[in-house]
């Protein structure tokens, strides 16, 4: 089979090197890729928005499966320009993906099919969502804007003025566009996270490993919001009992509530859970694979990706024996110093052979690129290194070993993932 992948980040490398290990991939191209991609596929400089020359190429080159990586050309329709041109193509219509690019509507679905998520209200102006928040006088609070905000479109407000400055914020400076034209306010929930990613056809879901992510710029959870810093598989909390649970009460429900409003969902469902005192709740859903989590995630798949991808698109994924291996896999992102701020790119990396050289480490790139030969610096999540072992305190030894064989200036990673 011929293949594009469009995406350029950590989770397009991932999902090309592990598709790349199919005896039925002939030929995988990436939409644009970066530098580690280019080395397993051929990249073409096409931007994942411009749909009319996306699925021109894929009709010139005859590529028989195109897989979509990122959100926003997901929930901007990029599979229903696929199909309206008879191209297969992996991952979900506009229609079902707005369960991430639309935070009232996941609220309202998990209402409406009682699936168990936090309390809440929705607001469309700032004086009602103000008076709302005083009226509870309840902190923290959770303001979320309703639409993609780069994962910053959520602020836990410890009091009325945070509460007041994230509303002001959202709706009226609208530092995060038309996604902050509604917001969801909604009940403070504790315990650990987790992310339980799963593969679905509309008729099947599967989940896959577990992955727990460390959103936070520095260690012990301090500094700002990144899109993540790294990743570890499986969590140390989830239980085979939660699993059961979830599965029963939120993964089969999520699906056939989506089929019940005509919204089937083909594709990655991913689960951002939250282990509260009153059982797992949904936090969010997300649309797509997560990134850094698909790198913890794919390496420990011992079926055939492709194979899989193939059996949702042609819904018959109740005919795949998913397998996993019984290891554990931590990733710790390398970025680039003053990520998720400012940062400057375009520094020559050094030391990726050797890390790999260790074996059973992989790194994935997602800010990088070619110049004169040479691979540098091109974004603020710059690499993610990826050891697999038999238990997560080697995976978490291997992992950094390995990062300490990579070099860059300004480099910075977290020196926690896994350990909580
Ligand atoms: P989201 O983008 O919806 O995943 O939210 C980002 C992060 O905010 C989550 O990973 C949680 O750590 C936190 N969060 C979101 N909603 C809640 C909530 N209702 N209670 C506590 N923390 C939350
Ligand atoms: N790592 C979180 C996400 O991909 O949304």
């Amino acid at each position: 089979m011929k293949i594009l992948v469009v995406g350029s980040g950590g989770r397009e490398h991932t999902i090309v090197w592990k598709l790349s290990q199919s005896p039925n991939a002939e030929k995988i191209y990436c939409a644009p890729g970066n530098y580690g991609i280019s080395k397993l596929a051929e990249c073409v400089d096409i931007k994942v928005d411009d749909f009319d020359a996306l699925t021109a190429f894929a009709k010139e080159k005859e590529i028989d499966l195109t897989v979509v990586g990122p959100d926003d050309p997901l929930v901007a329709g990029i599979v229903d320009a696929f199909e309206k041109e008879g191209l297969r193509v992996f991952g979900p219509r506009a229609n079902a993906a707005i369960i991430e690019g639309s935070k009232v509507y996941s609220k309202e679905l998990m209402k409406k099919y009682n699936i168990p998520t936090a309390a809440y209200e929705v607001f469309d102006n700032s004086a009602d969502a103000l008076a709302y928040v005083k009226e509870q006088n309840k902190y923290p609070t959770v303001i979320k804007a309703e639409g993609l905000a780069l994962g910053k479109g959520v602020i836990i407000a410890q009091n009325y003025d945070e509460a007041a400055e994230a509303i002001a914020d959202i709706m009226d400076k609208k530092i995060f566009g038309e996604s902050g034209n509604r917001v969801v306010i909604e009940e403070f929930l504790t315990g650990p996270e987790v992310s339980v990613l799963s593969f679905t056809d509309g008729k099947t879901i599967v989940p896959m490993v577990t992955a727990q992510d460390h959103k936070r710029a520095y260690d012990n959870d301090m500094g700002p919001n990144t899109g993540g810093m790294g990743t570890f598989s499986p969590s140390r909390t989830y239980t085979d009992e939660m699993a059961q649970y979830t599965y029963d009460n939120i993964l089969v429900p999520t699906m056939n509530a989506l089929n019940a409003e005509g919204r089937t969902f083909k594709g990655i469902i991913f689960f951002g859970l939250m282990m509260t005192p009153d059982g797992v709740k949904v936090i969010e859903y997300n649309a797509r694979f997560g990134d850094p989590e698909t790198q913890v995630v794919l390496p420990r798949l011992k079926t055939d990706l492709l194979e899989i991808f193939n059996a949702v698109v042609d819904e018959r994924l109740g005919e795949v024996n998913v397998e996993w291996e019984d290891n554990a896999a931590v990733c710790v992102i390398c970025a680039s110093g003053g990520y998720p701020k400012k940062y400057q790119t375009g520094y020559e990396i050094s030391g990726i052979d050797a890390a790999e050289s260790r074996g059973d480490v992989t790194v994935f790139h997602a800010g990088t690129k070619g110049a004169d030969g040479k691979c540098v610096t091109s974004g603020g999540r710059v690499l993610g290194v990826t050891a697999l072992d038999e238990n997560l305190d080697k995976a978490i030894k291997k992992a950094y070993e390995a990062v300490g064989d990579i070099n860059f200036t300004d480099m910075h990673f977290r020196k926690d993932i896994g350990i909580k």
